[in-house]
């Protein structure tokens, strides 16, 4: 299924300085050498981010860890060796190899071992580091097809590797470990019960970090579509709403919902995880079909639901 001459042909272009959009199960990331500064000055230039936020570090195994992070407590282990390969991000202090380019000049990186084959025959053949954030522009709805980067990033990048949808589909959950008190700095594809259970302990989400997280910001993986929140029972009503102001409006939610036929409706299934791994092809459909507002269904707060309902609190925040 992996085309061995396209493996090779994104890890020439990676040594020599290039930007590689590559498969990961979370979303699609776009890829540089992390140890070469240019080709990461160039990832934030592709993608309009601003340089103080600084990117993941995606390393082939955690036998890596300890190159990259200075200190590897004990917590790491445990997390590393339950979910890597796999939607976890671990921030922890950093080594010299984690360049300010990368960090944003923080003391700390972040790092994961991405759970998808091409991304881990890149990475194993490469032998070091990919500082890939999402291959979207900053803001905007992250790509989970690698026909959704080709559509955003066309020619800017070197080259797409097509691994085929992202299975996880929301971006990484990021545990910050770097201080006594572990915390989730942001919901993601990991359920955060999954990481109370192996640290054994509560760990609280800390969204707001003195730390510039991008994803942290009010508005962000925003469709270009206006985006308004609602209860299953309460989405009609918001839609006759909307419509009675003249806008063209859709409803993202599960197919149980009853709404009359003549309301363009973008399924995203019940079962959080399933609506994790549509939710951004959803929301692109709807802006492809230029509706001028979604009423967007919230899952259940608990599971992947809770990363769901983070990224369609984001996508709903007041723009600039
Ligand atoms: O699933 C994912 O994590 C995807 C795929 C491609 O791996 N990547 C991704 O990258 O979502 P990006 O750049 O869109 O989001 C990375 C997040 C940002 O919010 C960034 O601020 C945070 O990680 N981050 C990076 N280094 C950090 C650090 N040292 N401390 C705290 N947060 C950090
Ligand atoms: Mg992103």
């Amino acid at each position: 299924m992996i085309n061995p001459d396209h493996i090779e042909r994104a890890v020439e272009l990676l040594r020599r300085g290039g930007v590689v959009a590559l498969p990961t199960e979370t979303v699609y990331g776009l890829a540089a050498n992390a140890e070469d500064e240019l080709a990461v000055r160039r990832v934030f230039a592709i993608k309009g981010r601003p340089a103080t936020h600084p990117l993941i570090v995606h390393i082939p195994g955690v036998e890596h860890l300890s190159s990259w992070a200075r200190e590897v407590p004990e917590t790491a282990l445990r997390l590393a060796s339950a979910f890597w390969p796999g939607p976890l991000t671990l921030v922890l202090p950093r080594t010299p190899r984690a360049t300010d380019a990368v960090t944003g000049g923080q003391d700390t990186v972040a790092l994961r071992v991405p759970n998808h084959p091409m991304a881990l025959a890149v990475l194993q053949k490469l032998g070091g580091g990919l500082a890939a954030p999402s291959a979207n522009r900053f803001g905007r709805v992250s790509p989970t097809t690698a026909e959704h980067v080709a559509r955003d990033l066309g020619s800017d990048v070197d080259f797409v590797l097509d691994g085929g949808p992202c299975t996880v589909g929301v971006e990484s959950t990021i545990v910050d470990l770097s201080s006594e008190e572990p915390a989730i700095l942001r919901p993601g594809g990991l359920a955060a019960e999954e990481v109370e259970r192996v640290l054994g302990r509560p760990v609280p989400v800390r969204t707001t970090s003195k730390v510039r997280v991008s994803g942290s910001l009010a508005s962000h993986y925003a469709p270009r579509a206006g985006v308004v929140l609602a209860e299953p029972r309460e989405a009609l009503a918001r839609v006759q709403e909307l419509r009675g102001q003249g806008l063209r409006v859709g409803v993202l939610g599960p197919a149980s919902l009853s709404l009359p036929t003549d309301v363009p409706r973008f399924d995203v299934p019940e079962d959080p995880a399933g609506a994790a791994r549509v939710l951004y092809a959803r929301l692109r459909e709807a802006d492809a079909q230029g509706h001028d507002v979604l009423v967007a269904c919230l899952p259940a707060a608990s599971g992947l639901g809770i990363a769901v309902r983070d990224r369609l609190a984001r996508a709903a925040a007041p723009r600039e």
